[in-house]
């Protein structure tokens, strides 16, 4: 790989990291621990949310060098721009501004020129009117029934970020009150079964489905639509659609080709990326739709809070910035791969799925913002399980295997607290006494002297052992509710962006995905001439044509009649 000359490598900041790697190495955790006042230095708190890193390979000093790699990195003009509304996605030529989503009514961000929160409002006073009235019953389906099941067709952005928040607000007491009677699902995969899974037990008559898509063209989502729509009209006719079927773009022509009136879409904008989107109408339709509006903002309220400290925090302080900073640390001088998302709650189980696409669509790339080859490794390896289902899964690789560094998320207050009589802690409590425990785990791990004093035969030793050093962060939240669920949400997606502005790449496009999607095309046309015109399959290499024909003549054997039946098959079953 040719090297970024004028880059981050050739910062003195940089340079004296790599340097620092070596000091570094030469400490173990367990030592560092024991150090009071670093460790009072690693634990900060804003808005009812501490974070503590002091159990990352890291001293004070290092924390001062990574401070330095920013300002040379000129991570606060970036930030500053990116609040500013400057085109930073350069590729696409767009502004970043997905914190607009959450401003206050009265904030002032301008976009080229223009202040975009008014319009931001216009929309969220149209979903909450709009999602009262479905609530309340006023807005009923074609038969006169009120719409109790919202379908949400949407994928990557326009689904994760949503679905992460519904499932963390499903068991909050405040949100499952105001659900109650109502159904929130989600229909992304293409694939059939997923449609079945989400059909089975929906009547078209109380069902109301929300197409939710950036560009509404998306393939699997306006599939998906498609055959959602066959659903609706083949019982309740077409002009059930109006009632039925509403929209979440950016892209009002399509939507309106599509046949949804323009009345019922709701717009959001270019300036908001699709992983980003959860707090435009993405992720606020259907929210409120199951739960009312007023919690759905309660969650851009929680947003917007971090939104504030990031901006104006400083670095010593600033939680995102900090995560962002330990990320890169871990990744460009630690050399580890990967990050575990660690949720010590249930509700928190689609968390990491939604980070996944955050971290890995944003930062993993391969080339600078203006387009150089870069000589180190950008993004992580993004994965997790709530705790402690996590701990029975993969958790032995992390303490014995490869180092991953672990983000650990504990909550005070559990939103379904349970407790037997006679037991010597709760349910919840026992699940926390694990958050605590796998982080010194890690950390101190066990050596083979602490093992032979408790009588463990040699044989068993090695295996036995525990190197710890193994380096982990633990948020601690108050509660889990809409409002903290925005804050998580900010924060991540904050200390994301902040690892892009170091990393110097441009963490708001996609390109990546683009080449599967069109070699996708190029088999969906030649699936098509085959069947239609007997053409034969030409224009792959061996390996894709021998298995394209295999699958091609395998399928004809099973659908002998007209293939239009095996769409509606799935429908009929309901
Ligand atoms: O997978 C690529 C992607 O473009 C994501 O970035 C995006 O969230 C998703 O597809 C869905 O796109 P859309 O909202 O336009 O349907």
């Amino acid at each position: 790989m040719s090297s970024a000359r004028g880059g981050i490598v050739d910062t003195k900041a940089w340079q004296e990291l790599k340097s620092h790697v070596g000091e570094i190495s030469k400490l173990h955790l367990k030592d560092l621990l024991g150090d009071k006042a670093r460790c009072e230095s690693m634990m900060k708190e804003y808005d009812g949310i501490a974070l503590d890193f002091s159990r990352q390979r890291a001293t004070q000093d290092t924390f001062q060098k990574l401070f330095q790699l920013a300002k040379e990195m000129k991570l606060k003009d970036k930030i500053d721009r990116m609040f500013g509304g400057d085109h930073i996605n350069s590729t696409e030529d767009r502004p970043v501004l997905h914190v607009a989503l959450r401003a206050p009514r009265e904030a002032l961000i301008a976009c080229d020129g223009k202040n975009v929160v008014p319009e931001v409002w216009e929309v969220l006073d149209k979903m909450k009117d709009f999602s009262n009235r479905v609530r309340e019953g006023q807005w009923l389906g074609a038969t006169g029934k009120p719409l109790t099941d919202v379908v949400a067709i949407g994928i990557g952005g326009s689904f994760l970020g949503p679905l992460f928040v519904h499932t963390a607000m499903q068991t909050e007491p405040g949100c499952a009150r105001l659900a109650k009677g109502r159904r929130l699902l989600f229909l992304s995969n293409v694939d059939p079964i997923d449609a079945a899974f989400t059909l089975k037990g929906l009547s078209q008559e109380t069902t109301l489905v929300v197409i939710v898509s950036k560009t509404f063209t998306t393939v699997e989502t306006m599939l998906n639509a498609r055959t959602m729509r066959t659903w609706i009209t083949s019982t309740l006719g077409p002009a059930a659609v109006a009632k039925h079927m509403v929209a979440v773009s950016t892209n009002l022509k399509l939507v309106k080709e599509f046949g949804i009136d323009p009345a019922n879409a709701f717009a959001f904008w270019d300036w908001v990326g699709g992983r980003y989107s959860v707090c435009s109408a993405v992720g606020v339709l259907p929210l409120a739709l199951q739960y009312g509006f007023a919690n759905v903002n309660e969650f851009l309220e929680g947003a917007s809070s971090i939104d504030s400290h990031f901006r104006v925090a400083p670095f010593e302080r600033n939680l995102p910035v900090l995560l962002g900073l330990i990320s890169v640390w871990n990744v460009s001088f630690l050399g580890c791969p990967a990050r575990a998302i660690l949720p010590y709650s249930q509700a928190l189980q689609k968390f990491a799925p939604h980070i996944q696409q955050l971290s890995m669509e944003s930062n993993g790339k391969g080339v600078s913002i203006d387009g150089t080859p870069l000589p180190y490794e950008t993004g992580e390896i993004d994965f997790g399980e709530p705790g402690t289902n996590g701990q029975h899964s993969f958790y032995q690789l992390i303490h014995q295997g490869r180092i991953i560094p672990c983000d650990f998320v504990g909550i005070i207050k559990s939103q379904q607290p349970m407790y037997l009589s006679g037991e010597p802690v709760s349910n919840h409590d026992e699940l926390m006494c694990n958050f605590f425990a796998q982080a010194d785990a890690l950390a101190y791990g066990k050596t083979p002297d602490e093992l032979r004093a408790e009588g463990v035969p040699d044989s068993l030793v090695p295996h036995k052992t525990f190197t710890g050093n193994r380096p982990s962060l633990s948020l601690l939240l108050p509660n889990l509710t809409p409002y903290t669920i925005g804050q998580l949400l900010a924060i991540y997606e904050h200390r994301i962006a902040v690892q892009g502005f170091i990393w110097g790449i441009n963490s708001f496009d996609q390109w990546g995905v683009e080449l599967g999607k069109s070699l996708a095309g190029k088999v969906r046309n030649q699936m098509h001439l085959w069947r239609t015109k007997g053409k034969v399959v030409e224009g792959f290499n061996y390996s894709t044509t021998t298995l394209l024909n295999r699958y091609l003549k395998g399928k004809a054997q099973i659908y002998s009649a007209s293939y239009g039946v095996f769409p509606s098959e799935v429908i009929r079953k309901n």
